[in-house]
């Protein structure tokens, strides 16, 4: 899949791009269940918050059908292959639960921060690109973005070591003011199976989740393969160190599963 020529400069511009219901409700409901399935489990990829509820499930497409093709789904793979220029590899993949209730919050930060002062990633040529499992509304913990934040580089950043189960460089209140003031602040939401894709110094955030509604996201950190990282401090699981190009599979690979696992089931 190839994005146009006004997706490229919305991006740049923004730092990402909202690309609502490109999966459909029985892909997203495939790669749902088989979160669930995985959050049941006992793994040391999976993190849970304080209360025991899921937080993160590390690397599911090293072990998971469904979510091994995502990790190589073209729509995901082949957009940030023609923004970055170049193949990539996965530095990171986690489905992130925030669960109803319980779910935490996640502070003010950029995901390059974090891999570059910790995994020794050279450049910012690296993108998350998202995919919601679940509706993703204003009440269930949505991510928040600073348009723009993206073209300020690395903003300088604390180790919050403290505040979550999972440790990461946070942006202090005031420069979070100024980027806001500057940029705003918004929060896109949608269906299951929309996509957010966005730049690796976006400033990012999201609320914990009061509602009684999960909010199931799952994220893909691709990185342009001649950008790998060059520091290992984090588990291979958390910062990869497999640099293989991703080949995108075919389109259908994921609607293929979803219908081969309908048929199974009426026939049990
Ligand atoms: C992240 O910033 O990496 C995750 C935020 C979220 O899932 O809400
Ligand atoms: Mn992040």
């Amino acid at each position: 899949m190839k994005l146009t020529e006004e997706q490229l400069e919305e991006f740049d511009e923004k730092g990402y791009l909202f690309l609502p219901g490109l999966f459909s409700k029985s892909e997203a409901a495939a790669l749902k269940s088989a979160a669930s399935e995985i959050y049941a489990s006992d793994r040391e990829e999976i993190w849970r918050e304080k209360s025991g509820v899921p937080r993160i499930a590390f690397a599911a497409h090293t072990y998971n059908e469904a979510h091994r093709m995502l990790g190589a789904h073209p729509r995901l793979v082949e957009p940030i292959m023609q923004i970055l220029g170049e193949q990539v590899y996965m530095h990171q993949y986690k489905i992130n639960a925030k669960a109803a209730f319980d779910g935490d919050i996640w502070q003010w930060h950029q995901d390059f921060g974090t891999w570059h002062r910790d995994d020794g990633m050279p450049e910012a040529r690296a993108m998350n690109i998202s995919v919601f499992l679940d509706e993703v509304t204003a009440a269930n913990g949505p991510l928040l973005f600073i348009p723009g934040s993206h073209k300020k580089g690395v903003v300088e950043a604390g180790h919050d070591l403290e505040t979550t189960s999972y440790p990461l460089w946070t942006l202090d209140r005031q420069s979070v003011l100024e980027l806001a003031n500057e940029g705003g602040v918004v929060a896109p939401t949608g269906a299951p199976g929309s996509v957010l894709l966005f730049h690796g110094n976006l400033v990012h955030a999201s609320p914990p989740n009061i509602s009684p509604w999960d909010r199931v996201i799952v994220y893909l950190s691709l990185c342009a393969v001649s950008n790998h990282i060059t520091k290992h401090t984090r588990k291979p699981w958390i910062a990869h160190r497999d640099f293989t190009p991703i080949v995108p599979l075919a389109d259908d690979c994921l609607s293929n599963l979803a219908e081969r696992s309908a048929s199974r089931s009426a026939a049990e």
